[in-house]
């Protein structure tokens, strides 16, 4: 059996919801600069639709960390398998990530950026799943609070795959073909 993917939020519904952060960024750094970390590979699609929108002067890097397998249960365990190429001593640094469940990435990492010192620390999130808290986060923007489901699009993947799909599905895996 094939994997059913449905569609939880269209295209047109997140692109727009990504302006409105944009905006607000703007706002909140206005006649600054900021700093804006993806954190790969799933926040790709969200940072760059982010970063077109922002006015404010941009510097983009990235970091790569895994709490996840190749399927939909966290086994817990942070690794950086990337680190950011540029310190962030005195920048305006935004966290971009894809989604929040538990919160054990993002407070580990938290954690490990603030005390590179930078100017001040955010963290912007495309899809927040609050039910699923296990680690409580300090998130400042948020794209979507979703129920507790799978879900994949706009760089979320299952086992790798359906990162590409331009809206966010919920995705019922299928068994052996
Ligand atoms: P946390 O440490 O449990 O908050 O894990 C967050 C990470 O788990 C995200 O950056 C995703 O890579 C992955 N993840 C959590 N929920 C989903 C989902 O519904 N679809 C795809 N990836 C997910
Ligand atoms: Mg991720």
């Amino acid at each position: 059996m094939k994997d059913q993917i449905s569609v939880l939020i269209p295209e047109e519904k997140v692109c727009e919801r990504i302006r409105e952060i944009a905006a607000q960024i703007d706002r909140d750094f206005a006649g600054e600069q900021v700093h804006l970390i993806g954190i790969l590979k799933g926040s790709v699609f969200f940072i760059c639709e982010l970063a077109k929108r922002l006015t404010v002067p941009v510097t983009i890097d990235f970091m790569q960390v895994s709490s996840y397998g190749d399927g939909t249960k966290s086994s817990g365990v942070v690794r950086i398998s990337k680190d950011t190429d540029e310190g962030l001593v005195g920048k305006n640094t935004i966290v971009v990530e894809d989604i929040i469940d538990s919160g054990r990435t993002l407070s580990y990492l938290l954690k490990l950026l603030k005390e590179r010192k930078p100017k001040s620390l955010k963290l912007c999130t495309l899809l927040d799943k609050p039910s699923r808290r296990v680690v409580d986060v300090d998130v400042d923007y948020v794209g979507f609070q979703i129920p507790d489901e799978f879900v994949v699009g706009f760089g979320l993947d299952y086992a790798q795959k359906y990162r590409n799909l331009p809206y966010i599905g919920v995705v019922k895996p299928g068994g052996e073909e």
